[in-house]
């Protein structure tokens, strides 16, 4: 009989033993040395907490909303190429669980399910996560999501060169091969191509158009869908966003898997709350594993978080169960945390809920 985790560790931990090494490996791993893998952990167990009592928090509301969209509580799910590492049913599963649990989940553009299917499969809201390769691809892409009801195109812009995870190659390839790359296979996509061929034409040709502040404004002309930057990492770059007019900016370093040696984004959040000025909203994910966590990142300016591998593990657990379990997990820790704080709502944390180590760098 396997008990109940109490926590992501434990989580992790039992998909370990479900996940095959090889898809383990990608799933897990970092850039070169993980570095910054241990400090997105480090640099959030170093903030701490500023307990307040004697106030009536009997009332709790964990929900808020981004751009728009309510969800129960803030974290949402994170886009990863390739769910059937860890269950048949793959992102259909992380779509049900992310509905169940009445939160948003990003689908990557490198889904082994269509964006169709998964918009089908799911109750919740759903963002698309665009590759930028070049124009034809992007505006199939972005045309698809919007028909098919995605509410936003979060732009993964820290991926300029594809970064090996060497722990990775060292269990066999990169990535994970043999599974379908849903959303260029089939007649949506149009190109005619089956999913040998989209390895080598998609995955490993340079990009053929790269993605550069000026291509923002042809993509803005292809959707009228909200545009988000994911993998903002510093004030100048925040400063950009806004000023080329994206509605959200997403502090994070893709879990420490493209580029060792950053800040976690826990560091960098403050100088890129300060430099968006309340412009546009702020997601931050990598490392998230705790609900203080969550506290921590709201009360120093995020609107909400987003977990990426606790996605796998939940998976491995029990398919869309397993992503909601793990999902239900955070917010009871959220919940309790926010108590702990004397907040009734997640939409009062301010800085002063938690003491920020001064800066060593
Ligand atoms: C196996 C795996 C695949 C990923 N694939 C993508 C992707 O295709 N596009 C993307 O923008 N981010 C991708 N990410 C990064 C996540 O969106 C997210 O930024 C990161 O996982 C958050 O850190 P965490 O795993 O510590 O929660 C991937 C992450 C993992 C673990």
């Amino acid at each position: 009989m396997r008990l109940e985790p109490l926590n992501l560790y434990e989580l992790e931990a039992h998909a370990a033993k479900f996940i095959s090494p090889h898809a383990w490996a990608f799933i897990e791993g970092g850039a070169q040395d993980e570095v910054t893998v241990k400090r997105n952990r480090s640099a959030l167990e170093a903030i701490t907490l500023r307990p307040r009592f004697l106030q009536d928090i009997e009332h709790r509301d964990l929900s808020t909303t981004v751009l728009g969209e309510k969800i129960s509580f803030p974290v949402m799910v994170a886009p990863a190429g390739g769910h059937m590492m860890a269950h048949p049913e793959g992102e259909l599963a992380t779509a049900r669980g992310a509905g169940a649990a009445e939160t948003l989940m990003v689908l990557a553009t490198g889904s082994h399910y269509s964006m169709e299917e998964v918009a089908d499969a799911s109750s919740g809201p759903l963002w698309f996560q665009l590759y930028h390769r070049n124009h034809d691809t992007s505006e199939m892409l972005v045309k698809r999501a919007e028909q098919a009801g995605y509410k936003a195109i979060a732009v993964t812009v820290d991926t300029p060169i594809n970064s090996p995870i060497e722990r990775s190659i060292r269990h066999g390839s990169e990535r994970p091969r043999g599974f379908n790359p849903g959303n260029f296979v089939g007649e949506e996509a149009g190109l005619g191509l089956v999913a040998d061929t989209l390895d080598a034409l998609y995955y490993q040709a340079p990009f053929t158009i790269p993605l550069t502040w000026g291509e923002l404004g042809w993509l803005r002309q292809q959707t009228s869908l909200p545009i988000v930057l994911k993998g903002i990492r510093t004030a100048e770059d925040a400063y950009q966003a806004v000023e080329h007019g994206v509605e959200g900016v997403w502090v994070s370093n893709h879990g420490a898997r493209q580029l060792d040696g950053t800040l976690s984004t826990i560091e960098m959040l403050p100088e890129i709350v300060e430099a968006v000025k309340g412009r546009a909203e702020i997601y931050l994910d990598s490392g998230i594993r705790r609900g203080s966590d969550v506290i921590k990142a709201l009360s120093l300016g995020a609107q909400a978080v987003l977990v990426g591998r606790p996605l796998f593990w939940g998976l491995a657990w029990n398919g869309a169960d397993g992503v909601r379990l793990m999902l239900e997990i955070l917010r009871h820790e959220v919940d309790l945390v926010l108590g702990h704080c004397g907040h009734t709502s997640v939409q009062t944390l301010n800085p002063e809920v938690v003491n920020t180590p001064k800066p060593t760098w």
